[in-house]
């Protein structure tokens, strides 16, 4: 429940990456370990690898935001349909599986809320490196003779788990791989740096191209999570929804160029103070047109909020989304708050109106769920937001966040 109008003032830490952490985690079963991640936040997400981890044979130990995995011995290789359902990202146990144990079975994501999202590029990467996958009864099984062996990739469109899968799974093939049009995103590049501190040899990522040098074992991992850039930007959108002023601790800058650069567009102050990064607005935002894109691009993860904050504007913003098409199941909630937004094939076209004004919404899924929260922020009245359960997939503690920020949000049963 929130009782929006109330300018955001004060300070607020972002957590650890929920995008990063995931692969990480996965990443532990390469190896006996034993592992140590530090920064990990606290999400139903991890929660979820969490038992899929322990069901593999991991022991796993959490300790607020530290979490201690050991992996002597893999003593299943499947992945069950109840927990992929409730998590894609599990999809990210395969190729480390499939590299230590030479067998993964992963159930088949099916679709989602925001699209179709098919795995043939990480089925694709993952055969060329020598494994066999057929599909049957919903289950990838995938099977390596022998050592997985070092090729060259092409993906056909950039993937972000499915170049952290293939990459995990290059690391102990025997001879060099290349991934080419691998995804470019910052998660990738921890990742990477992750591994490398296991022994693995992987040069490139972040770029276009990454060459990964087989090794025969990895050692432990021992890793701090990163800032998490979507939920910065989540805040950032929040200051300037309310016309507030936040100073922003651990965000991650020089990963957020596109959000930052549509934000100013649209009026918003940003700008470093020492550690912090201070985000103020005054006014009702400038429209501004914006196309989700792979990283560097806009991300689509900030879609949702940026189209909270647009239908406020002065003017008509035109937001085209890329990357998922179906990513538009916000748009019904926010008009029913007031927004006046129409949709033309892959574009939104957001016509701003002065203020919004609060109801009950329903998420559908975890940035829509927060761009309905953002909208709530600044709309008159009450806004009830039911489904948070998407919510608390991806954000640490987000009303008790907005609380301290001077938000009226409550979580109520
Ligand atoms: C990751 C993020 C998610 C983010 C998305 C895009 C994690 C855990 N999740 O999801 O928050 O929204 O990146 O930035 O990191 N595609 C294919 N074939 C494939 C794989 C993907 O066609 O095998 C397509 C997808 O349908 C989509 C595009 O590629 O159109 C990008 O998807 P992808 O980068 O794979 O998203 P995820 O890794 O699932």
């Amino acid at each position: 429940m929130i009782k929006g109008g109330r300018p955001l003032h004060g300070e607020v830490r972002v957590s650890g990456a929920k995008n990063a952490a995931l692969p990480l985690l996965a990443a532990t079963i390469l190896s006996p370990g034993p592992h140590r991640l530090s920064n990990v936040p606290r999400l139903r997400d991890i929660d979820t690898l969490r038992i899929l981890l322990e069901q593999l044979g991991a022991e796993v130990e959490i300790n607020g935001d530290e979490v201690r995995v050991s992996c002597p011995k893999i003593k299943s290789h499947r992945a069950p349909y109840e927990l992929v359902k409730t998590m894609r990202a599990s999809v990210l146990v395969l190729g480390p599986l499939l590299a230590r144990t030479g067998r993964a079975m992963v159930s088949l994501p099916g679709g989602c809320a925001i699209g179709t999202r098919p795995i043939d590029q990480h089925l694709k990467g993952l055969k060329a490196l020598g494994a066999s996958i057929s599909l049957r009864h919903g289950y990838i099984y995938a099977r390596a003779r022998g050592a997985l062996r070092g090729t060259v990739i092409c993906f056909d469109v950039p993937t972000v788990t499915g170049t952290e899968n293939v990459l995990m799974a290059a690391t102990l093939a025997e001879g060099e791989t290349v991934l080419k049009n691998a995804a470019c995103e910052p998660e990738v590049v921890e990742l990477a740096r992750a591994l490398n501190g296991m022994g693995a040899r992987i040069v490139g990522a972040g770029t276009e191209e990454i060459r990964v040098q087989g090794v025969e074992s990895l050692g432990p991992m021992d890793h701090r999570v990163g800032p998490d850039r979507i939920e910065a930007g989540t805040f950032m959108v929040a200051a300037a929804i309310t016309r507030g002023e936040i100073r922003i601790r651990e965000c991650p800058l020089e990963w957020m160029e596109a959000v930052v650069s549509k934000l100013k567009e649209a009026g918003v102050e940003i700008s470093k103070e020492g550690d912090l990064v201070r985000v103020a607005a005054r006014w009702r935002p400038e429209p501004v047109d914006l196309k989700t894109r792979p990283y560097p691009g806009f991300p689509t993860d900030m879609q949702a909020q940026m189209m909270a904050l647009l239908s406020l504007a002065k003017g008509t913003s035109v937001i085209t989304e890329t990357v998922f098409e179906d990513r538009f199941m916000h748009v019904a909630e926010l008009r029913r708050m007031g927004a006046q937004i129409q949709l033309q094939g892959p574009s939104a076209v957001v016509k701003g109106v002065p203020k919004l004004t609060g109801a009950p919404v329903m998420a559908t899924d975890l940035r829509a769920s927060a761009s309905l929260i953002l909208a709530g922020l600044a709309a008159e009245g009450i806004t009830e937001v039911s489904r948070i359960y998407h919510l608390d997939r991806g954000y640490e503690k987000l009303e008790e966040k907005l609380s301290s920020l001077g938000a009226e949000i409550k979580r109520v049963r």
